[in-house]
């Protein structure tokens, strides 16, 4: 690779300092920053999904920030869910010989030809947020625990509607299921997740899914489409629930409530029938909708950390040391098992809003308010 005895001197010189703040970690005081900072001279390719959600600009922008604060020139790009954009853009990041990428894929199976590419021309690749499907190309993967995700949620709703109790009475909820996108391996964990907690509860008729679509194949959202929940949720209502309320949207990601709480609103719903609507991301518009109700809960993901876990990780392949993981064995891509870090997903309501989201930084309560 281009300036690898470089990088490699640089690394030696530059241990000491990067030891100070763990394992190769981007945060903290101790780290050179700016001009002169380690990665001055070097570029690094950041390739995200889409705008349309907010989380991502957030990671997006996190990143960029904490690389440039080490020295490194940053490269960002979105490609607005078209998987043909995101191949292009990776193949520019390429041609321009970056030094790293970091990449939050559209279709994660889908970059196989241009992550060659990149591992020929001895780029290293960290996974971003979503796993690299069917490659050796990727070094690391900075993520969730997406399973935890699913049985965050669930076990939300086993609290939330006490379904012991309702068992134990013989009562039931209906229930339906919106879950992420098939050509994602984040949405397949948190579905496994989902149904490792809530598949006795179907079995035993405490929830009551009344379109009986409880597979992933059959609930699963295409590129996350928040219109396409919207659908889902409105020939729902329409159909199987004509005569009778539906009390839980389980829904994966916070852009599908929005859709959820649409569909609701068409048809009547109101305080007094809305259901338990579940979300992840904890994005401004979640948060305010369970403020007002129109949401129960979130997944809060901080981007901060993902963001740091990942620079430290560029940071780390392109000074030579070793990067932070904790998990080397959930992660198997269809070719290699790829070392992971991954952060623990909080569940967020009415209660703990303020507590993690307001004084934890994350937004402050004009955000909230506004
Ligand atoms: C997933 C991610 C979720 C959500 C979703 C839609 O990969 O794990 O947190 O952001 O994409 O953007």
């Amino acid at each position: 690779m281009k300036k690898k005895l470089l990088a490699l001197s640089l690394s030696l010189a530059l241990a000491f300092s990067l030891a100070a703040c763990g394992n190769g970690g981007s945060g903290g005081s101790d780290s050179p920053s700016g001009e002169g900072g380690v990665g001055e001279g070097k570029t690094v390719g950041i390739a995200m999904p889409t705008q349309s959600s907010e989380r991502w600009i957030k990671d997006g922008d996190n990143m960029k920030a904490q690389l440039e604060e080490l020295g490194y020139e940053v490269k960002l790009q979105y490609a607005e869910d078209d998987v043909q954009m995101q191949v292009s853009q990776i193949e520019n990041f390429v041609a321009q010989q970056v030094d790293c990428l970091v990449i939050a894929a559209v279709d994660s199976g889908a970059l196989t030809t241009v992550e060659a590419q990149a591992k020929t021309a001895g780029i290293p690749i960290i996974a971003y947020d979503r796993l690299l499907m069917d490659t050796d190309a990727v070094s690391y993967y900075a993520s969730f625990d997406n399973k935890g995700v699913g049985t965050a949620i669930a076990n939300y709703i086993v609290e939330a509607k006490d379904l012991e109790a309702a068992k134990a009475a013989g009562e039931s909820y209906t229930i339906e299921f919106f879950m992420g996108s098939p050509d994602d391996n984040n949405a397949v964990l948190l579905y496994e997740g989902i149904m490792e907690v809530l598949q006795p509860y179907l079995d035993d008729g405490t929830l009551v899914c009344k379109s009986g679509r409880t597979s992933f194949d059959e609930t699963c959202i295409l590129r996350w489409s928040q219109e396409e929940a919207q659908k889902n949720c409105e020939n729902y209502l329409s159909g199987f629930y004509a005569d009778e309320d539906l009390d839980i949207a389980c829904s994966a990601f916070d852009g599908f409530a929005y859709g959820i709480r649409s569909a609701l609103e068409g048809a009547g719903y109101t305080d007094a029938n809305w259901p338990l609507i579940t979300g992840q991301d904890a994005e401004l518009m979640a948060v305010k909708n369970i403020i007002s109700g129109k949401q129960s809960m979130t997944i809060y993901k901080d981007t901060r950390l993902l963001a740091d876990k990942a620079v430290g990780m560029v940071n780390a392949v392109l000074t030579g040391t070793e990067p932070e993981v904790n998990d080397t064995t959930t992660y198997d891509n269809g070719v290699k098992v790829v070392p992971s870090y991954l952060c623990t997903p909080v569940a967020v309501d009415k209660s703990n809003y303020e507590e993690l989201l307001v004084d934890g930084g994350y937004y402050t309560a004009e955000d909230l308010a506004g």
